[in-house]
This record gives C-alpha cells, sequence and structure tokens, in this order.
C-alpha cells in the first residue's frame, strides 16, 4: 500500500503545532509543487533530530482540494457538518490546510514550521495557530486521560487509512477546537466528573453497563453500525492553553468520513430528550475543519509546475 503520512497513526508526543492556512488563489500549480516536496524535507528534519520522534501531517480541505487537484477527488471528502442544536454548537470554519507538526521537541516543531514557511512563502496565508502539549500522563486538561480506547498496534493503519483505490494510504481528518470551562468543570465533584466522562478520573476504568448513564461521553462516543461493529476513530487530540483560554484540539484520521460525522451527531443529540453528551455543558467547539490527508506517494506524484 501507498505510505501513509507518519504522523495520523503514531504514537503520543509531549509538543504538537497545529497550524491553519488559506491560500492565495492563482498559486495552484506551485502549491502542489511545494506540497510535493514536502513529504521529502519532513523525513530530513526526522532523520536530523532523531531522537525528538518528529512526524508532521498536510491536509487538504475540501473546496481547496477542488481547485489544487481538480482531475480526483477522495469520495467522502465534504465540508465540516456543522450542528446548532439547543444551545450545542459545533461551528464549521473553511480552511485549506491544515499541518500537524509533532514532536518530543517544542524546537525541532518550530524548526519544521519555519521550514514549510520558506516553502510556501506568500502562496498561503496563516489563519491559526494552535500549540499543544502532552499533560501528565496523556491527559486532557478535565483530568481524564484521553485516547485510552484509541485502536492499538496494526489495528491504528486500519482504522486510520483508506485501503484501495488511488487515495490507498490517505486519511480522512476532522479537527475541532474546543474551550474548557474549567472554572465551571472544577466545581464539579469527582464522582459527577466519572459519570460524565463514563470512566475513573485516576485510575482510567470504564465503568460498567449498570453505572454508566447514557449522558456519558464515552457512552456517546461509541456508535454501532447496522452490523453491531463500533465505529472507530483514530484520535490524535492534545490539550493547549495559557493563562486565559485553555482546552482540547481534537483530531481524528479515519479511512472514512462517516464514523466521525455520526459520533459527533451522537453527542450533540443524543438518542431521548436531553440525552446528549453532557461534556459538552464544559466545552465549547470554537471552530471545526474536514480534510483529507493524502499518501505520501499522492503528494510526490502530483508535483511537476504545468
Ligand atoms: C473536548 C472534547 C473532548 C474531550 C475532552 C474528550 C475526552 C475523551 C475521554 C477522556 C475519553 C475516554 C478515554 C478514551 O478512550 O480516550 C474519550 C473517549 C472517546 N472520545 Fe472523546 N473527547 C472529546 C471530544 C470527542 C469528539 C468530538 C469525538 C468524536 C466525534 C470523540 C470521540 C471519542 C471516542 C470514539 C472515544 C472512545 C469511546 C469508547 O470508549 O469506545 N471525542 N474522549
Amino acid at each position: 500500500m501507498a505510505r501513509e503520512q507518519w504522523g495520523i497513526c503514531g504514537e503520543a508526543n509531549l509538543h504538537g503545532l497545529h497550524l491553519f492556512f488559506n491560500a492565495h488563489d492563482g498559486y495552484e500549480p506551485v502549491i502542489r509543487e511545494a506540497l510535493s516536496q514536502l513529504p521529502i524535507i519532513l523525513e530530513e528534519i526526522n532523520e536530523q533530530f532523531s531522537e525528538a520522534m518528529f512526524s508532521g501531517v498536510i491536509a487538504i480541505g475540501s473546496s481547496f482540494w477542488d481547485e489544487l487537484y481538480p482531475d480526483k477527488k477522495p469520495e467522502e471528502l465534504r465540508p465540516f457538518p456543522a450542528i446548532h442544536h439547543e444551545d450545542r454548537h459545533m461551528p464549521a470554519v473553511p480552511v485549506d490546510l491544515y499541518v500537524q507538526l509533532r514532536s518530543d521537541r517544542q524546537d525541532v516543531n518550530y524548526i519544521a514550521c519555519r521550514r514549510l514557511m520558506s516553502l510556501f512563502g506568500e502562496m498561503i496565508e496563516l489563519i491559526e495557530q494552535v500549540p499543544c502539549f502532552r499533560y501528565l500522563d496523556g491527559r486532557d486538561l478535565t483530568g481524564f486521560v484521553d485516547g485510552t480506547e484509541n485502536p492499538k498496534g496494526r489495528k491504528r493503519r486500519d482504522v486510520a487509512l483508506v485501503k484501495e483505490g488511488t487515495f490507498a494510504g490517505g486519511s480522512y481528518v476532522h479537527v475541532q477546537r474546543y474551550r474548557h470551562n474549567l472554572a465551571r468543570w472544577e466545581q464539579v465533584p469527582t464522582e459527577d466528573q466519572e459519570l460524565i466522562i463514563g470512566r475513573t478520573k485516576i485510575d482510567d476504568i470504564e465503568m460498567s453497563k449498570e453505572e454508566m448513564p447514557e449522558t456519558a461521553h464515552v457512552k456517546r462516543a461509541n456508535v454501532k453500525d447496522e452490523d453491531g461493529n463500533g465505529l472507530e476513530l483514530m484520535r490524535q487530540s492534545m490539550p493547549y492553553g495559557n493563562v486565559s483560554t485553555q482546552g482540547l484540539l481534537f483530531v481524528s484520521y479515519c479511512a472514512n468520513a462517516t464514523n466521525f460525522e455520526r459520533i459527533l451527531h451522537n453527542m450533540v443529540f443524543g438518542t431521548d430528550e436531553g440525552n446528549y453528551d453532557h461534556l459538552l455543558d464544559y466545552t465549547t467547539a470554537e471552530t471545526g475543519a474536514a480534510f483529507f490527508a493524502p499518501s505520501i506517494d499522492f503528494l510526490t506524484s502530483q508535483g511537476n509546475i504545468d
């Protein structure tokens, strides 16, 4: 199979730098060429700082894809499914390019970011940058371990990567920046926080069927298809924050776009009245965007300025 971009299935890192860009009109051929060179540049950085476990992913938004690669489009690449229901909002922000830079060294991410900016120059405009960090033993800022039920080993590639066709080795990406209301969350007693998440806080154990409320995040995020198989995602979310604003940069990779869409829908609407994911009472999605991260082979094959 075509080689995937390394950061899709990689293990968690200490530091992340997530960049969101729009492209200026008319530069498509030059951007295609730059994108074809990017995997080599990222690989060079990885080799130069091998102990840093560096990886990068670049992904392309739906409408920009049509301009960049008009001949062929991944079947399920479509705009982020914005949802507005009661006081729960999942906004969509149009973005052309998403870059995930991760490593165990913040300076290496910075070096990668500078290399990227000099490669793309004035062709693209930065919309947002979100520096992220590992918090304690892989916890979200709510204090709960995030990522426990992620697929492991070989299963990561099964869940995250398209299997066949032109886009094999590619992945559908969804990114949302959630802002937590930690002042509110911290007033909730630990036992009630555990009921909101559906796992214990300190030792990260899933609640039994009997204990698990319908409104728990784990319950709402556990969606099954028509054959009873769980819909899985390869989540690569990381906390971000400073003195004034904190939260989670949610990032998921998947072999299809529907798993994310169905899980998000189930979190916002639930099954019955009031049965939504109660984690959403303590965090607000401020952005949302959908992308496709093509395989390294696809990116490099699309160079050649015409
Ligand atoms: C602020 C936003 C979010 C926070 C803080 C959060 C946190 C967590 C935590 C603590 C867990 C339990 C441990 C684990 O298995 O990772 C979890 C599980 C999970 N989350 Fe989230 N999450 C958020 C948003 C989302 C979104 C937007 C989705 C997908 C649309 C999602 C999908 C999942 C899935 C699939 C699981 C595994 C459920 C299972 O046990 O089968 N999460 N999340």
